[in-house]
């Protein structure tokens, strides 16, 4: 099962899950994933998807007999919106997950691959690159979230004999997305090609990851067989700030002589997390995984999409 299989991540690994010829249940209850992202894998009814939340303890007990392992990418992602949202985002996030943990614990379901957040439950640490060993200190609600979906995880693994592969996830980008940084600077200078707006100075550091590389890491994941709870950080090899990010996006748009703005302070947003850099040795060296996709490349992919989206 892929819980979130609407969204933007978890599409993209239905899509590779039934290209490898995996049988798949795609659980979703569509608040911000589209139906039409695993259209193709629909139409040729390579994966059966149900309409429902994660919340739902009745739905899921109707589902879980038939599931050998579970992706869980459903959540409210993001930041910003979680300082406001706080309940709502809890509800999903970690009750949801919970829900997920106890329909597999009554059905032995034996393994789940958790998408975490290599991006803040470390918070604002001085230790960069961020080993997996750190310990959480969360500066947004979202973080807490993750770092407490990770502490059950836990807990559920040890409880019921559960193997649990955490990745912390660095910032995903590609398509079909729609949000995140470059997003945001990709419709801007389509609005105004001469100046740009960015959030704080231009200086936060996060370690973007293209969604192929994404994906892969969840199927080397699925693939490892490892005992207990392991956590991975999973992102580019180095951090890149916003400024270089919003140069790649005027490059990759064509654009030049574009007039960067900003808010000022340190950070984007509240809970913004100024540097996140994390080191991804432990799931290269455990998982051999390792990122293929460069920034630059990447970003041409993902606003050579954009452009031609908007042009349908
Ligand atoms: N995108 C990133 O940069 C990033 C970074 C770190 C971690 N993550 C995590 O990866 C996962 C996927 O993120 P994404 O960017 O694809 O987000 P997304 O919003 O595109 O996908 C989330 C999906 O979950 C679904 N969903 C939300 N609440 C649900 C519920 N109660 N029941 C069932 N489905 C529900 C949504 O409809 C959506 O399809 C999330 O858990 C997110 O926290 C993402």
């Amino acid at each position: 099962m892929v819980t979130g299989g609407c969204g933007f991540i978890g599409s993209n690994i239905v899509q590779r899950l039934v290209n490898e010829g995996y049988k798949i249940i795609v659980l979703d209850d569509l608040s911000s994933g589209k139906k039409e992202y695993i259209n193709d894998c629909l139409v040729e009814k390579k994966c059966e998807f149900i309409e429902g939340s994660i919340t739902d303890a009745t739905l899921l007990a109707k589902i879980m007999p038939k599931i050998d392992l579970v992706i869980h990418e459903a959540a409210k992602p993001d930041v910003r919106a979680s300082k406001k949202n706080l309940f709502r985002d809890f509800n999903t996030n970690v009750t949801g997950t919970l829900h997920i943990l106890q329909a597999m614990a009554q059905n032995q379901v034996q393994k789940i691959v958790f998408a975490s957040s290599g991006g803040t439950v470390y918070g604002e640490t001085e230790k960069t690159p961020t080993p997996e060993n750190e310990p959480f200190a969360p500066i947004s609600h979202y973080g807490a979230s993750k770092a407490a979906c990770e502490q059950y995880l836990s807990s559920f693994s040890s409880l019921y004999n559960i193997e649990v592969i955490s990745l912390r996830l660095g910032n995903i980008y590609g398509l079909p997305s729609n949000h995140g940084v470059m997003y945001d600077f990709f419709w801007k200078l389509e609005k105004n090609p001469s100046t740009m707006e960015i959030l704080g100075d231009g200086n936060q550091i996060k370690s973007y990851l293209y969604v192929d590389d994404c994906v892969d890491a969840h199927m080397c994941a699925l693939q490892k067989t490892l005992k207990g709870h392991t956590a991975f950080n999973i992102a580019s090899i180095e951090g890149a700030s916003v400024n270089e990010v919003a140069r790649e996006v005027v490059e990759a748009m064509n654009l030049s002589n574009v007039e960067f703005t900003y808010t000022g302070g340190k950070r984007g947003w509240a809970g913004d997390v100024r540097k996140a850099v994390v080191d991804i040795s432990k799931a290269n060296k455990l998982l051999s995984w390792k990122p293929k996709v460069s920034l630059k490349e990447g970003v041409k992919s993902y606003i050579s999409w954009l452009e031609t989206e908007q042009n349908k």
